[in-house]
């Protein structure tokens, strides 16, 4: 019994849920305009749908949004507006900022499907029109190539594939992995024209740059030949599908630049070479915004500082970012002693001791 019940726990942990992870952390509430010509919405974000009955320039005294999944299936009301004032039937919605759109916050596999927008104008006869959403949860759909390309990985590096769909003024990008073409893929995360990203599955080991290509901050879950796929909604919601076959080249220098451990927190750095420090406080898989190396005896502690809203690493030549969010020295000397600290968002920090040795002694 005790047996059954373990082995339960563990499989309820091993289909641990797709976290969701919006960046920056204050868009976590803004609001999408649904995508594509079939208007889809992503799982765990807020997006908002037009009102196809609404007009400009038209006196109202009722707005009312409905859901109903088919024409023979119970309408459910979802809001109302009237004498100015909205009347929600669940704080999950609300009226957008303009044209009456229904906002839906934090959307759910089970909102896709079919809304009626009813507007009473005062002045004439009331107007009902339907729009369908779909919503994408972890997966997305299949869909033929337009380009397809090849590119290769090295372990220990971080490295970002270029978007072949990109256009100059992409809506949405998406990015997923696998075989695809007839079946769905993997979504790894997105990106929204108001430049808020999505982490979906893997955390920060990926991250959308505003040119939509994708930097794989870590190599953990990748298998040694992978297809990574990019989507591209246009602004005029025609979508392009462009696939990479990625295949992880064997780097015989692969651990040669790693720092030699000395205990569980302090590292010994060869002088006159370049280095790479471990980050301690990440764990592939998790999600964070913001990763950021500092030195605490430095007078201005910042060495490093990378931002994954926007892809940008800020550092002087003299450090870089490795795969896993380690950071390369690109030659060390003396200054390079003393405490460094990895920070992984606001909670996740960890300070590592470092002694720099002279290289003869390897
Ligand atoms: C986002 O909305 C939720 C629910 O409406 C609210 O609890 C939360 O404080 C909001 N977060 C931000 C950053 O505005
Ligand atoms: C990262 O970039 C985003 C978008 O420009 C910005 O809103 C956010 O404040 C930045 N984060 C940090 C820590 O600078």
């Amino acid at each position: 019994m005790a047996v059954m019940y373990t082995t339960m726990i563990l499989l309820t942990l091993g289909l641990r849920a797709a976290t969701y992870n919006i960046c920056p952390e204050n868009s976590v509430n803004s609001t999408h305009g649904a995508f594509g010509v079939t208007n889809y919405v992503q799982k765990g974000v807020w997006h908002q749908v037009p009102c196809p009955s609404f007009r400009p320039d038209e006196a109202i005294s009722r707005v009312i949004w409905y859901k109903q999944d088919s024409p023979t299936t119970p309408e459910q009301t979802l809001i109302t507006h009237k004498r100015n004032a909205d009347y929600p039937e669940s704080d999950r919605y609300a009226f957008g900022t303009s044209g009456f759109s229904l906002v839906i916050k934090g959307v759910e596999e089970s909102d896709g499907g079919r809304y009626l927008c009813q507007i009473l104008p005062r002045d004439t006869i009331s107007r009902l029109e339907e729009i369908s959403i779909q919503a994408i949860g972890d997966t997305f759909p299949g869909g033929s190539s337009q380009v397809s390309s090849t590119a290769s990985f090295q372990r220990g590096r971080r490295q970002t594939l270029p978007c072949e769909c990109a256009s100059q003024t992409p809506d949405v990008v998406y990015w997923s992995t696998g075989e695809g073409v007839t079946t769905d893929t993997q979504i790894i995360g997105a990106r929204f024209s108001d430049g808020a990203t999505l982490q979906i599955q893997h955390g920060a080991d990926y991250s959308i740059g505003s040119d939509a290509s994708l930097t794989v901050n870590s190599l953990n879950d990748v298998q040694d030949t992978q297809r990574f796929w990019c989507h591209v909604f246009q602004s005029d919601g025609t979508l392009r599908n462009c696939d990479t076959n990625v295949q992880i080249s064997v780097d015989e220098m692969e651990s040669a630049s790693d720092a030699l451990k000395a205990s569980e927190r302090s590292f010994y750095l060869r002088s006159d070479t370049q280095q790479i420090l471990p980050c301690l406080s990440w764990t592939p898989g998790d999600t964070t915004c913001e990763v950021e190396w500092s030195k605490l005896d430095n007078p201005d502690r910042q060495v490093l500082s990378y931002n994954l809203s926007t892809g940008v690493v800020v550092s002087s030549p003299k450090f870089d970012l490795a795969s896993d969010f380690g950071l390369v020295i690109q030659s060390v000397d003396d200054d390079h002693a003393g405490v460094y600290r990895c920070a992984v968002g606001d909670e996740n920090q960890i300070d590592v001791e470092v002694r720099v040795i002279g290289r003869c002694l390897d």
